[in-house]
């Protein structure tokens, strides 16, 4: 949904980000901003900052910032329309909808409630005498009370019409249990009840509705597991089960299971950052939802061919988003579940800390991406795979790995061994040579994290979020910046906020932090919100613009210089141009 531009600002304007920030994190004001611990990661000493004429905060520490509606989408794990919706409630502004967004939003709302009736339903079953068979089910399982009531754990009658009676007593017509898929409806056209006898999962994506179901026998019948079907309000490629109890987990990774009960007893047992896929593997949409959560992801799947198989996969979709991949190798259990009731939190938490180097999954990665009946891709994944083992630190392990490749793709021991050495001259050789440029360039030490973030040509790079923290504070300033397209730009980022702002400028609509909101991913919101931190002086801004609009078009026209002195030359600059300003 667009959200009017008249909206946001107005919003923008009843928001005061202190009293907002203060509603989770406690202020201390220091001159002219405010500082507390940081909400986003853990610290003992404050780095998160919030500038009231700035209408943003932002962390020294994580780097992450922006402005009021940032702050919401990253605090409570949520997309920019269901921020402003947080922000315009606390306003009390009613959020702008058009006649057709708010005819299906009242249906999808009566749905969730319905669904919220059912958990309630079923989990009042699992309380009662008549849900007994369910609630020993639980006990013989381990799950505590707590954990029960936090997952709202229920239990479905074995009956064909238990929840049709119960949900028709509250309202609720036929065709409405049809459409969240808690009934099926018979060949004959009548419907009875989907889950029966079931220990019940209720799934509740990240705003805390209820979205579906999963039920479970209580023996060894099949199916072991029931789920409801994809409805209007549940999509199971979009939603991980327990992501609405990890978003506030303290913990800095996601946990990765396979199922409902691994993520509940994992969940029980301190690791409150588990989820699981929902009875369905990892999709895209999953891996990109985790990644937008967290740096690291430990895959924590059953130890049998199926989840490898399925970890497999998901570490190919994992690794296309960047984040950090650890793979758990669950030994003397099937599972999580199973480890942590052998074990304990402990050990498993071991497993967790030693989870870095599995070896055996990365080589059968590689071995994955060559079809090994051809002869040169063969070759070619023996030599991905000793480069791959080079980088182990120890000489036992790379002998131990290097062998188990060499009987994988049929090769003596020694020529792999040899492969390795090679390869790992190779690398101290490109080491070195790397070593020697960093001396050189200081510059590097510079560079934001992201790749997508990465300055090509520093000197521009530099007076290019010059240019973008001018016109955020001062979008009049583009006035002067008649000369400046946004093909000047050499880092992608800056191209793209430049031709935003240039657009809103010509049409005369408002610039601020909140209206680039859905244009950008997090972390370039984070990286921008990080380029205003510096201080802009309020003095000669035009003769600033200028300034900086120069330096591009003059690295453009040298085709880029990368030394890194020049970064120093220009920072000094601004420096310089600072103290002028100030006299
Ligand atoms: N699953 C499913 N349908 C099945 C079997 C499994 O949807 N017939 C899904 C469920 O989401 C389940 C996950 O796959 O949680 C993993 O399956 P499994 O390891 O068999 O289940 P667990 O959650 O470990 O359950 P339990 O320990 O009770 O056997
Ligand atoms: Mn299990």
């Amino acid at each position: 949904m667009a959200i009017p531009d008249s909206f946001l600002e107005e919003l923008n304007a009843r928001t005061d980000i202190v009293d907002l920030v203060s509603g989770y994190v406690s202020l201390t004001k220091k001159g002219n901003r405010y500082w507390g611990l940081c909400p986003f990661h853990s610290e003992k000493t404050p780095s998160f900052s919030v500038a009231p004429d700035r209408q943003m905060c932002y962390c020294f520490g994580c780097h992450k910032g922006g402005g009021p509606v940032n702050f919401i989408m990253e605090l409570e794990g949520v997309g920019f329309v269901d921020a402003v919706s947080i922000l315009a409630q606390r306003a009390g502004m009613p959020m702008p909808e058009t006649k057709s967004e708010e005819s299906s939003r009242k249906r999808r709302e009566r749905l969730y409630e319905l669904n919220k009736a059912a958990a309630r339903y079923f989990y009042q079953n699992l309380m009662s005498p008549a849900g007994r068979k369910g609630m020993d089910y639980f006990r013989e399982r381990g799950l505590s009370r707590k954990t029960i009531r936090n997952f709202g754990l229920g239990y479905s009658l074995g009956s064909w019409d238990a929840l049709i009676k119960a949900m028709a007593e509250l309202g609720y017509s036929k065709q409405e249990l049809l459409d969240v898929g808690l009934v099926v409806k018979s060949e004959k056209g009548s419907i009875y009840d989907r889950f029966r006898g079931r220990v019940m999962f209720p799934i509740i994506d990240l705003r805390g509705n209820v979205i579906g179901f999963g039920g479970r026998v209580l023996d060894d019948s099949t199916p072991k597991y029931l789920n409801s079907p994809d409805t209007i309000i549940y999509n199971k490629s979009k939603n991980l089960f327990a992501l609405n109890l990890a978003k506030k987990s303290k913990q800095e990774r996601l946990i990765l299971t396979e199922g409902y009960m691994d993520t509940i007893a994992l969940h029980q047992a301190g690791f409150d950052c588990a989820i699981a896929s929902l009875g369905t593997s990892l999709t895209s949409d999953h891996a990109r939802m985790i990644a937008q959560r967290t740096q690291e992801v430990v895959l924590s799947y059953d130890s049998d061919k199926a989840g490898i198989n399925a970890a497999q996969r998901a570490i190919q979709l994992l690794n296309k988003t960047g984040v950090r991949v650890k793979v758990l190798k669950v030994t003397g259990a099937k599972d999580p579940d199973e480890f942590i009731k052998k074990y304990g939190a402990a050990a498993f938490q071991k497993l967790i800390d030693g989870s870095e180097n599995q070896m055996e999954f990365r080589i059968l990665q590689v071995k994955n991406q060559y079809d090994l009946t051809q002869d040169d891709q063969r070759v070619a994944c023996i030599q991905e795979l000793a480069a791959l083992i080079a980088h182990l630190p120890g000489s036992a392990e790379r002998e131990v790995y290097g062998n188990r490749a060499a009987k994988d793709l049929e090769i003596s021991p020694e020529t792999m061994q040899r492969e390795i050495q090679r390869s790992q001259r190779r690398q101290i050789a490109y080491e070195k040579k790397q070593q020697a440029r960093k001396v050189l360039q200081p510059v590097q030490m510079n560079q934001p994290e992201s790749r997508a973030l990465r300055y090509d040509n520093m000197r521009s790079g530099k007076a290019e979020e010059g240019v973008i923290a001018l016109l955020l504070n001062d979008p009049g300033l583009m006035v002067g910046a008649a000369g400046l397209a946004p093909e000047d730009f050499t880092v992608p980022l800056f191209g793209r906020v430049y031709q935003i702002i240039r657009e809103r400028w010509a049409e005369d609509r408002p610039v601020s932090l909140n209206v680039l909101g859905p244009e950008l991913t997090g972390e370039e919101m984070n990286h921008i919100a990080s380029i205003l931190q510096s201080p802009i002086s309020q003095s000669n801004r035009d003769r600033a613009m200028e300034d900086y609009i120069n330096i591009i078009h003059t690295q453009q026209l040298k085709g880029g210089d990368r030394s890194g002195l020049d970064d120093e030359a220009l920072m000094a600059y601004r420096d310089r141009k600072g103290m002028e300003e100030q006299k």
